[in-house]
């Protein structure tokens, strides 16, 4: 049996594609027809004709492909491919904290659940964070539920930005410290990053953006302080370059729990299927879409 043809073969027979993010595992990324950031991957979701999603990524990217496509089938490889940093914030703790800073808007990292978009005025990625928040018009912003990226835009906006909670964070880039990571190269720092990472970056990016900052660099060797997998991402596009994780530790566990045998078999037997019940895809859209307006 060769995966790979047929996975293609599949494709072609159920007129379906396969969306990825750049921290999927290198053979994932080859047979997938568009590789990107959350932000990148939201967009391509607009604009897909085939009837069916397979997304290999984790549980809030599947969803948000689903919510911004509701007529189609979306699929995801594994039933536990989450996120963790979802899990810091609950729609209950935005109702509280909006009471408690009246007037202020609500911002969500895409991170999140389908639930707690539907309490946002928008939502955000690494990506676009900044201009997210610039673009609204209220002095004080709740943003959730990452503390190290609200850090990061706290320092790049006049607005007031309060962390929503104050301790929402990935495992995966908290661990990325400045006591375990290597530095003999240009350092590339993801915004999920602890902010005294980042005070030492060469360049702080959404990993599309780490794509665009090699593409627009001379350097021959980068060190890249986000999910392991990142690299291969660089690999392929930058042959002629060097790229070596931060640590080598920084792996995501929701992300690999997607292979070629669980993308087969979900292509196979249309498992397993994405659903959000329609009051919450309903108002999650309009914050979803009022991002990508903005970006
Ligand atoms: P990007 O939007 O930069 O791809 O980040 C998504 C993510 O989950 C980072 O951990
Ligand atoms: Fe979530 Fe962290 Fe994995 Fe990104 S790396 S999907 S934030 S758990």
């Amino acid at each position: 049996m060769n995966l790979q043809k047929d996975i293609e073969r599949l494709k072609k027979e159920k007129n379906a594609v396969i969306l990825a993010h750049n921290y999927q595992r290198a053979e994932v990324q080859e047979i997938a027809d568009f590789v990107g950031d959350s932000l990148e991957l939201a967009r391509k979701a607009t604009k897909i004709s085939a009837q069916i999603i397979v997304f290999a990524g984790v549980d809030f990217m599947a969803e948000t492909a689903k919510i911004l496509n509701p007529e189609k089938k979306v699929l995801i490889p594994s039933k536990i491919a989450s996120c963790e940093m979802a899990r810091f914030l609950s729609p209950e703790m935005i109702d509280e904290y909006r009471r408690k800073y009246p007037g202020a808007k609500v911002v969500l990292y895409v991170n999140s659940t389908a639930a707690c978009k539907a309490k946002a005025d928008i939502t955000c990625t690494s990506a676009n964070a900044v201009r997210v928040v610039n673009s609204l018009d209220a002095d004080t912003i709740l943003f959730g539920p990452d503390a190290n990226l609200a850090s990061y835009v706290a320092r790049h906006t006049e607005k007031r930005i309060i962390p929503l909670p104050p301790n929402g964070h990935c495992y995966v880039h908290t661990n990325l410290n400045v006591e375990n990571v290597r530095r003999d190269g240009l350092l590339l720092v993801h915004p999920e990053c602890p902010p005294e990472l980042q005070d030492i970056a060469d360049a702080i990016a959404s990993t599309g953006g780490m794509v665009k900052f090699v593409a627009n660099s001379d350097a021959k060797r980068f060190i890249v302080a986000t999910e392991r997998d990142m690299v291969s991402r660089l690999r392929h596009d930058f042959p002629d370059r060097e790229f070596v994780p931060a640590w080598e530790n920084a792996i995501c566990l929701g992300m690999k729990q997607i292979t070629l045998e669980r993308i087969y078999r979900s292509l196979k037997d249309e498992v397993y299927e994405v659903t959000v019940p329609e009051d919450i895809a309903k108002k999650a859209r309009i914050a979803i879409e009022r991002m990508l307006e903005v970006s």
